[in-house]
């Protein structure tokens, strides 16, 4: 049976000026209803530039311990490298839909890898506003090529080259997160998998939506990664939960987005939070993001840092394989 994109939804729902009840959000969760109106939250900005490296590690662990997100900046991608990630993907899914669906997930496929749009409705019968694609970009062990388009042709090179960017970043953002503990600096990293850890490219493609005050993009989470380190288009949508209220977080220009997943929050033992998102659309504007999920290979268990654990701090979470953590989340089992 053919799943009915979010993307075809949009462009009939632009006539009709409405949209389909299972997008309709609970009244709780709708964002006029719920977001802190005229305040855009600024999340904390580190310079990975800075020559002082004890100033950056002080940003990276107050922030990942108070707020669980923040923005990087001088980060050394070259913003040209970022713009090509961001021209291809919007050509991809701007391509029509048969091309699309050439590399669609396949159906009852156990892997996330492919084009989709969230089958299953979320518990309370609602579904997000958002089509999806899902791949590996790192290690090349990982990857599966069959998921990355064709076209445009430049879609490959984009994407290698940006990954190729991003391993620095990010070997240095689970250093710092490590020293901001007082760690070896290779704990968080082989903590959850070292090289073996995946990167997994997810591009979110929110249309236009009639409705923006009743629907929402991503519903309210946290990111099961170690990390997710994103890139946005200029449409804000990104919504950070803080003191019991939903706040717009702000964009700065070629700013990376840093996301504290539940791996670190695990391996901390709870010194560092796991953030809590979601995302709004908007009526005429589409947003698109490219987060990409810093992974432990499946297999691969993780629990609390032994150093962290000790007679004043018991173990507060379990230690399990990252698939059976990735199970329990998806099923909404007890962890
Ligand atoms: C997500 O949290 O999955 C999406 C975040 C975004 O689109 O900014
Ligand atoms: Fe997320």
């Amino acid at each position: 049976m053919k799943v009915q994109r979010v993307q075809e939804i949009a462009s009939l729902s632009k006539v009709i000026d409405t949209i389909p009840a299972e997008y309709i959000r609970s009244e709780n969760e709708q964002s006029v209803i719920s977001t802190v109106h005229g305040v855009v939250l600024e999340v904390p900005v580190v310079d990975l530039s800075d020559s002082d490296e004890k100033k950056i590690v002080g940003l990276v662990s107050e922030a990942s311990k108070e707020w669980g997100i923040f923005q990087v900046v001088n980060h050394g991608i070259p913003n040209e490298v970022i713009r090509k990630l961001q021209e291809v993907g919007k050509h991809f899914f701007e391509l029509p839909q048969e091309e699309k669906e050439l590399i669609a997930k396949p159906e009852g496929s156990q892997s996330i890898e492919g084009y989709g749009t969230r089958l299953q409705k979320e518990v309370d019968g609602k579904k997000g506003w958002v089509d999806h694609l899902f791949h590996k970009i790192w290690p090349p062990s990982s990857i599966n090529y069959q998921f990355w388009p064709k076209n445009p042709p430049a879609y490959r090179e984009a994407n290698e080259e940006y990954a190729k960017r991003l391993q620095l970043v990010v070997d240095n953002l689970f250093k710092y997160l490590s020293l901001g503990l007082d760690l070896e600096p290779n704990s968080f990293k082989d903590g959850a998998g070292g090289d073996d850890l995946v990167y997994l490219m997810k591009i979110n493609y929110y249309p236009p939506c009639p409705r923006p005050d009743l629907a929402l993009g991503v519903v309210a989470h946290t990111d099961m990664s170690a990390i997710t380190v994103l890139v946005p288009n200029e449409v804000q949508g990104l919504q950070v939960y803080k003191d019991g209220h939903w706040y717009d977080c702000k964009y700065i220009p070629n700013a990376l987005i840093v996301h504290i997943g539940d791996q670190v929050e695990i391996m901390s033992n709870g010194k560092y939070k796991s953030v809590y998102h979601r995302t709004t659309v908007n009526k005429e504007k589409t947003r698109m993001s490219w987060p990409v999920f810093l992974e432990p290979p499946p297999d691969h268990e993780v629990g609390p840092i032994p150093k962290l654990v000790n007679e004043e701090n018991p173990a507060k979470f379990k230690t399990k394989k990252y698939k059976d953590y990735a199970y329990c989340k998806l099923f909404k089992l007890p962890q």
